[in-house]
């Protein structure tokens, strides 16, 4: 039985859980709430979290991985988040890489994996998996600068859905993908993950770290998860970090 600690408000569940992990919070022990103040997203981004509308969940995970596969588990855990919405909901959602869950060009959900990093040993390492999925959100709900360019799953799907149940069942098959890493390897995670590619192919603009640009088209993540990205003179770019944007229409 894992641990949940439900909030009906807190800051982040991402700031929570890692504070309990910190304190040596067990394998799977999660954190749940209604709404957050400070949502976090990547690259430092806010991820607004209206009251009742959405799952923001954040899940401590001690698995037993090399520090390199650490660095891999956002795909294990987006390829849990999609197998769980077509297995309830059967909605067939698309992943950008490297972390956001996508219907029809709008984003529906993202993903921020914190990891203890090379601050501990390798027995004592965790990471803290948050999950930040639009769920019974109406168009209303969106503030003005994303509403055309997200969805959630009551808009997708016309049903309402009862949050913590998804989350319950998200948990459970999260937990069952990370052991199917431990025991098999990044191979068969990027095989899967690469059948709901939702870039492939697509027109977009990287955005490096150090503010640097490139245009491009996505040839899809190669076998390390890296994304290639090739550009209007035919380079290759293997793309590690930083923001893609979607050349037309595009949801950051
Ligand atoms: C992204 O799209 O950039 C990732 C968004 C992740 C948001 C979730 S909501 C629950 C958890 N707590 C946070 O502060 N962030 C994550």
């Amino acid at each position: 039985m894992y641990r949940t600690i439900f909030f009906h408000s807190t800051d982040s569940t991402n700031r929570v859980a890692f504070a309990l992990a910190e304190q040596g919070a067990a394998h799977g022990t999660a954190v749940i709430a209604e709404t957050q103040t400070q949502g976090r997203g990547r690259l430092g981004k806010q991820w607004t979290s209206p009251a009742g509308k959405g799952l923001y969940c954040s899940i401590v995970v001690r698995p037993n991985l090399s520090l390199h596969d650490f660095s891999r588990i956002t795909f294990v855990a987006g390829l849990a988040v999609a197998e769980v919405i077509r297995h309830k909901y059967g909605l067939e959602a698309g992943l950008k890489w490297p972390n956001d869950i996508f219907f029809n060009m709008k984003k529906c959900g993202g993903i921020l994996t914190e990891s203890s990093g090379l601050s501990s040993a390798l027995p004592d390492m965790f990471a803290v998996i948050g999950i930040g999925l639009n769920v019974n959100t109406c168009r209303n709900d969106f503030s003005d600068d994303i509403r055309d360019n997200a969805t959630s799953l009551f808009l997708e799907s016309g049903r309402n859905v009862v949050i913590k149940e998804l989350f319950y069942s998200l948990r459970e098959v999260l937990l069952e993908h990370l052991v199917g890493f431990e025991s098999y390897g990044f191979k068969p995670v990027i095989e899967q993950w690469r059948k709901r590619d939702f870039l492939l192919g697509k027109e977009l603009t990287w955005v490096a770290v150090n503010g640097k640009k490139v245009f491009g088209t996505s040839l899809g993540p190669d076998d390390d998860g890296l994304l290639h990205v090739r550009d209007a003179k035919g380079v290759v770019h293997e793309v590690l970090s930083g923001d893609i944007q979607l050349a037309k229409a595009g949801y950051k």
